[in-house]
């Protein structure tokens, strides 16, 4: 199978298990511990970035410095989409493409990412906002550490505030530990309805760890309809 594979809906998920709706605490407030230069109290910090209108939201990524992560980034990658969406796709943080082009998911894992969504009849841009948890490139791609992830999640919130998804789709471990503030493996999250901070949220693996492992795709084909069934009961409701 190559990069670009088609993917096609299936008319059933065989494996996405029905469990019933699973309610995660939101993330508790915390102290974020990795500025470099005085800030104002964390918050002080989230009260301000949650006040933000779209444009000012996105010139304060754009220059943010508030933690490490800033150093060493070409671009910060804001989001794309839809600002209107009921889908909203999060995955972890850029990679060298997104850096490069300050555009979340514009590499390999992208390009399935586009295929992915494809098959479900949803395209980037429309109906469908994609966002990550960091804005920032990790150096080397390493994972974003925890106070980088806590520094960045106002953003996102914000976003999501604004956006007013339906279903918020969690892309990986990273991504979903982090929404969902917990140690717990996909596999297990899977097939589940979890809650952001009161909007739904699923979750999948992440499009580059699917190149690297294809006998989950199957898994994540199933995830996909699961999305697509729990976006129907949402919009019914
Ligand atoms: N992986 C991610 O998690 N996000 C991107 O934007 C690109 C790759
Ligand atoms: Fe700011 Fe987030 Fe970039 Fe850190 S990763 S510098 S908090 S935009």
């Amino acid at each position: 199978m190559g990069l670009t594979p088609i993917w096609h809906l299936r008319e059933s998920a065989p494996d996405a298990e029905q469990a019933p709706a699973a309610d995660m605490p939101a993330r508790n407030e915390s102290r974020v511990t990795s500025h470099e230069s005085p800030q104002p109290a964390t918050g002080d910090r989230r009260a301000e970035i949650m006040s933000l209108e779209w444009a000012q939201l996105k010139q304060r990524v754009a220059g943010c410095r508030d933690c490490p992560l800033h150093a060493k980034r070409n671009k910060a990658v804001f989001g794309v989409g839809d600002e209107n969406a009921d889908w909203l796709f999060v995955g972890e943080g850029p990679g060298a493409d997104e850096d490069a082009q300050g555009e979340p998911f514009v590499g390999q894992a992208g390009r399935l990412l586009d295929n992915m969504l494809a098959a479900i009849k949803l395209k980037r841009g429309d109906n469908v906002y994609i966002a990550n948890c960091v804005k920032c490139r990790p150096p080397g791609n390493r994972n974003p550490e925890p106070g980088e992830l806590l520094a960045c999640e106002p953003y996102l919130h914000r976003q999501i505030d604004l956006i007013r998804p339906k279903l918020i789709v969690a892309l990986g471990k990273v991504a979903a530990a982090n929404l969902l503030a917990t140690d717990a493996s996909v596999a297990s999250m899977r097939g589940k309805i979890h809650q952001y901070r009161g909007t739904p949220l699923i979750v999948t693996y992440h499009p580059a760890y699917l190149l690297r492992t294809l006998p989950d795709k199957a898994k994540a084909w199933a995830d996909l309809c699961f999305a697509v069934r729990t976006m129907q009961e949402l919009s019914k409701a």
